[in-house]
């Protein structure tokens, strides 16, 4: 297990689709290992593998560590099978975006189907947190960011941000 640098925008990388697992076996688990310790490490509540440079459909997530015990979930494949008309607005943050939250809009429910961590398919019904979480990891697999839901000029502007943001870093 290893704690991996995390891609930030505006990385080309994080625009990538990534590709299905095949084979659910130890590389992949090992990838899984990995991505839960990078995503614990920067105190993140999910990660895709692509945010760590791994272009394939993995998500693992963990929305409860904030209470001190950690249960981290894994979804390889996901798939999203329906979706609410409704829409529930969340303040939106994401590990590869640092410093940056804004309300992004999405289905307020979602039915998803994936593969666990030893090949098993599942099926899940989601609202609230999780719904929103599994519904901004997937757009991950997609080369989606969140502040892509976002206006053109505002998205514009909060890049910017990023980008001094890097600047005055990498210069201190
Ligand atoms: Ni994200």
């Amino acid at each position: 297990m290893a704690v991996r640098p995390i891609l930030t925008a505006p990385d080309p990388r994080l625009k990538v689709v990534s590709t299905p697992v095949e084979t659910v076996d130890d590389g992949i688990r090992k990838l899984i290992a990995d991505m839960t310790d990078s995503m614990y490490a920067a105190d993140g509540i999910g990660l895709a593998a692509i945010q760590i440079g791994e272009p394939k459909r993995i998500i693992v997530m963990d929305l409860d560590q904030r209470d001190g015990n950690k249960n981290p979930r894994h979804f390889i494949n996901p798939v999203i099978t329906w979706r609410s008309d409704e829409l529930a607005s969340f303040e939106e943050g994401c590990l590869s975006v640092p410093e940056i939250w804004e309300d992004v809009e999405r289905a307020e429910r979602i039915k998803a189907e994936y593969l666990d961590s030893d090949g098993k398919k599942h099926e899940l019904e989601a609202d609230s947190l999780l719904a929103t979480c599994l519904q901004h990891e997937m757009d991950h697999l997609e080369g989606i960011l969140f502040i892509d839901h976002l206006s053109k000029l505002k998205r514009s502007m909060l890049l910017r941000k990023l980008q001094k943001a890097k600047r005055l870093k990498d210069a201190g």
